[in-house]
């Protein structure tokens, strides 16, 4: 067994300016990446700006950053950092943001790698430039895992490059939130919840790494009324909200994700399904399949939620996200490059059959005429 979360995290309200010395260690000049709105909208872009001043440190702040980063996206971003001289990237966002970030990091330090290439695996671990990650929205995780998920539209590839890229900082504070939809919050935060559930129901799943989704399965169910009731989610649950998701993302730094998320991909890049509806569509049939093979893990996620079995959970899920529907064709599509997607079902707890994959597919996705 082994634990290893190599970032500094705190996470409290007013964090960036608490810890404002922590930020100004990591690097003296930054580039700031960012999407269009949100991160001048929340504050949070607000706050790390008036700290960098206050330490006399330089930035330079790129907004272009787009719902699932590009490698084109990258490719700009890290010309500005190189015109710039940034020793540091800080993301500020959700996880699109704070993935192009962490791109951007290893490209800036390794000027033989473009970014198309990103998604090869490299020959040797490659160094990167220090991250700081501040996420404002409730679902990513990415603040506290090495993973970075990147689209390359040149070739119809949306998945995590096979880079380890740990953010050095992320400061991580509840009130960025107060500007988000309840429709925002609630696709982030069934991010989350399928990070858990996915952690929890993972071959890599173990007593050390048990800890995080555990503790964060019982805090979700505790959200889980205010995310279902229509109207806003009360401000005292930010914070709960946002530890909840820095957790989701501490448990899959060590599993991993699986099926739903590998599922999820083909739907957000064919479809434009947002991430967390996309994954959480696959997440009930995915669970009733690993009941074959793991079925105490499966009663413990239920437990720690509070819903009483797979129908509960499955109805839950609706009533957050909705359904979705795919013409015949491009189901069978995605499924048929499932089954040989390895990186994915090796990591499920049990023998995955192609029968089991066919069921996920049929129970989560209608058939659009
Ligand atoms: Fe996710």
């Amino acid at each position: 067994m082994r634990f290893f979360v190599p970032t500094d995290i705190y996470v409290e309200k007013d964090c960036v300016k608490n810890h404002a010395q922590n930020l100004l260690s990591v690097g003296m000049r930054a580039l700031i990446m960012t999407g269009h709105k949100s991160a001048a909208a929340n504050g949070s872009l607000n706050d790390v700006t008036e700290v960098l001043d206050a330490g006399k440190a330089m930035y330079r702040v790129f907004n272009e950053v787009e719902e699932n980063p590009s490698t084109d996206t990258l490719r700009k971003a890290v010309q500005a950092a190189r015109e710039f001289k940034a020793d540091f990237i800080i993301g500020i966002g959700g996880g699109s943001a704070i993935d192009a970030a962490k791109a951007v990091a290893l490209l800036l330090l390794n000027p033989q790698l473009d970014a198309d290439d990103l998604h090869q695996a490299p020959s040797r671990r490659l160094g990167h430039a220090p991250v700081v990650a501040v996420p404002t929205t409730c679902g990513t995780g990415s603040e506290t895992t090495p993973v970075a998920i990147i689209t390359n539209h040149k070739i119809g590839l949306k998945k995590s490059i096979p880079h380890v890229i740990f953010p050095a900082l992320a400061l991580v504070d509840g009130k960025y939130l107060a500007s988000a939809s309840k429709q925002l919050i609630v696709n982030t935060a069934v991010d989350a919840l399928s990070h858990m559930v996915e952690s929890v129901l993972n071959v890599k799943s173990n007593a050390f790494n048990r800890m995080f989704p555990e503790y964060g399965l019982k805090l979700w169910g505790e959200c889980k009324d205010a995310l279902l009731t229509n109207g806003d989610v009360d401000a005292s649950l930010y914070e709960k909200l946002m530890l909840t998701s820095t957790i989701a993302g501490m448990s899959i730094a060590h599993t991993s994700t699986s099926l739903p998320h590998g599922m999820s991909y083909d739907l957000t890049l064919h479809e434009g399904v947002p991430h967390g509806p996309a994954v959480g569509f696959f997440l009930a049939a995915y669970t009733e399949v690993c009941a074959k093979f793991v079925p105490d893990d499966v009663e413990k996620v239920f437990s720690l939620l509070g819903v009483k079995d797979i129908g509960e959970f499955t109805a839950m899920l609706q009533s957050l996200i909705g359904t979705y529907s795919v013409t015949r064709k491009m189901r069978d599509k995605f499924a048929a490059a499932m089954k040989v997607n390895r990186s994915k079902l090796d990591l499920v707890p049990g023998k995955i059959t192609a029968e089991d994959i066919d069921f996920i597919y049929e129970k989560s996705l209608a058939i659009r005429p």
